[in-house]
């Protein structure tokens, strides 16, 4: 998907994946790139003069710890902002973020860095999302929203206005949040309330 948008931008090309997990993958053809390696590439891909990186993980912070390691590397983070998405001007989107297609970002919003706003989730008008937290396609988050870092709004959760989402926070599938969720909590359900999670935080 990260591919596909930064595509679509034309203003990358993509020199190739990364995949320090599985490296059988090594030397695969992927999304009409290879994939080159893994972290042990960073070091001879600055040498051929790559200057951008994204990670495109879902795990929130893997996907931050990655992201330092690739700016201790050199590595500048880029943004990929799928063309069909709807940004106001004036928002503040950080270093390494993800904005899918059909996503709307209103007025006075800021995202921070490592981002994922999936597809055709909308964030309304002067919401703070922190760093490397994941709002999922459909979420629907209204007015003065803040969210903590880590975060993870499941896929067509909706959040009423001014609540406030802890750090590493989770949000269930379809669940409507109409109070603030502490940090590190797992909520779900219509209104949504805590949950014994049995694997969110593995
Ligand atoms: C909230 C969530 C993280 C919990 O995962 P988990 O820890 O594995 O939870 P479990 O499956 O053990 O469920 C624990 C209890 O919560 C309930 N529950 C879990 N998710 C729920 C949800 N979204 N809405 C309502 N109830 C839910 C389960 O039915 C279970 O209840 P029970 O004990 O009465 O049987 C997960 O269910 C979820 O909603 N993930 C979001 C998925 C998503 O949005 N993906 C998009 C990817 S882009």
């Amino acid at each position: 998907m990260v591919a596909d948008i930064i595509r679509l931008e034309d203003a990358f090309e993509v020199a190739g994946f990364l995949d320090s997990v599985d490296v059988d993958r090594h030397g695969e053809n992927f999304y009409s790139a290879k994939i080159l390696g893994g972290a042990e590439q960073l070091e001879s891909l600055r040498e051929q003069g790559v200057k951008h990186a994204i990670v495109a993980i879902g795990d929130n912070r893997a996907r931050l710890r990655l992201a330092d390691e690739f700016a201790s590397a050199g590595f500048e983070l880029a943004v990929a902002i799928h063309p069909r998405a709807i940004v106001a001007t004036d928002v503040r989107i950080g270093a390494g973020t993800v904005i899918a297609a059909g996503a709307v970002l209103n007025p006075g919003c800021t995202i921070g860095r490592n981002v994922i706003i999936n597809t055709a989730a909308s964030v309304d008008h002067d919401c703070n999302i922190g760093d490397a937290s994941h709002i999922s396609p459909g979420a629907h988050i209204a007015g003065n929203v803040t969210i903590g870092s880590c975060a993870w709004v499941g896929l067509g959760a909706s959040i009423i206005e001014k609540v406030q989402i802890g750090n590493d926070a989770i949000v269930g599938a379809g669940a409507l949040v109409i109070r603030n969720v502490p940090s590190g909590v797992v909520v779900a359900g219509h209104p949504a309330r805590p949950i014994e999670s049995t694997s969110a935080h593995d």
